[in-house]
């Protein structure tokens, strides 16, 4: 292959800069060239199609978003979106694409596979809600800014004898949930996952709090996921108040972080992966190796067929799980 096509779509996620850029100097080391779609698929269905060179790259690999623009795109669900599509892009000379983005993404990935459109996939989303990889790019750098924002939380909860609700993004994965709730130091964590298989009891949570006073904490923190009572727009006041209610003796406050989880520069550890998978998607591409997708397990980069990836059911980390519990961050 001797022309390929980058878009950065659904949710944002830091890191997406870096595997713009490391395309870049992938594709032009095997010659190739490289265009940038604006915005995601919408991009893409409206002709929004620029060629890259080094200026475009410049100093983007530790800025935080899309330098490209990203969009959740429901035109890309229709035949006719998908069409215009691939005839924007092969009117470009575009013979196949880097998808970087998460699970919505690669369904959109796989719909333009359909029309014979070659394509490899690159996971990226603060989520980590992709099931054949490890670790998707973003998540590293979303779960450090959660802390960081948990920490001071504390800090103000611990001085003022409070308890805390924090609801962090995962609308579906419970894998930010889990990991800040972890090493912030939650006396309960939340997670979709559980959820779905039995609605959470309250008296668990409360009962939990109750204890950790009794053994001598001053303030207390809940981390919740979105995507528990996710039907709820408001449901980590409707946690606190349901929290207040059975024990009306606690200060407690609400902290929902939202977007700020979305933005920032890309730790280092999502740099290397968006490096590392970047390059060997674009080594994909110039082999037309494709309806592949690229991904981390065990520590080493790998690559699987896109179906098949897709087929992976995401689970929560069993060991992590066990952890929490045995330190009494009840699930
Ligand atoms: O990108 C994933 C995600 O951040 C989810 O955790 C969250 O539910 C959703 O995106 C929010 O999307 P938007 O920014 O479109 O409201």
């Amino acid at each position: 292959m001797k022309s390929i096509g980058i878009i950065t779509s659904g949710g944002d996620a830091p890191g997406m800069n870096a595997v713009l850029w490391a395309a870049v100097k992938a594709a032009r080391f095997r010659n190739m060239k490289v265009y940038g779609v604006i915005n995601g698929y919408q991009g893409l269905i409206d002709n929004q199609i620029i060629e890259l060179n080094d200026r475009d790259i410049e100093g983007i690999i530790d800025r935080g978003g899309t330098r490209l623009g990203t969009a959740r795109c429901a035109a890309m669900l229709t035949r006719e979106g998908q069409e215009q599509a691939v005839q924007n892009m092969y009117a470009h000379g575009i013979e196949g694409l880097l998808v970087a983005g998460g699970d919505g993404s690669y369904r959109g990935a796989r719909d333009l596979t359909a029309l014979g459109v070659p394509i490899v996939g690159v996971p990226a989303t603060i989520d980590n809600d992709l099931g054949y990889t490890d670790n998707c790019i973003g998540f590293d750098t979303a779960c450090n800014t959660a802390v960081d924002c948990i920490s001071k939380i504390r800090d103000t909860m611990m001085s003022h004898s409070r308890v805390a609700v924090i609801e962090v993004m995962g609308r579906h994965c419970g894998d930010i949930a889990l990991t800040v709730g972890m090493v912030g130091g939650a006396d309960y964590i939340l997670v979709p996952e559980v959820e779905y298989e039995k609605p959470f009891d309250i008296d668990n949570v409360v009962q939990r709090l109750s204890q950790n006073r009794q053994f001598g904490n001053k303030s207390g923190m809940v981390v919740m996921a979105e995507g528990v009572m996710y039907e709820h727009k408001n449901r980590a006041e409707l946690l606190g108040q349901m929290i207040v209610e059975r024990m009306p003796q606690l200060d407690l406050k609400v902290n929902v972080l939202g977007h700020v989880q979305r933005g920032g520069t890309p730790s280092a550890r999502d740099r290397r992966y968006a490096l590392q998978m970047t390059e060997r998607a674009v080594q994909l591409l110039h082999h037309g190796d494709t309806g592949r997708v690229v991904g981390i397990k065990d520590s080493a980069v790998m690559d699987m067929p896109l179906d098949d990836a897709l087929a992976v059911k995401k689970v929560l980390n069993e060991s992590l799980l066990r952890l929490a519990h045995a330190l009494g961050q009840a699930i």
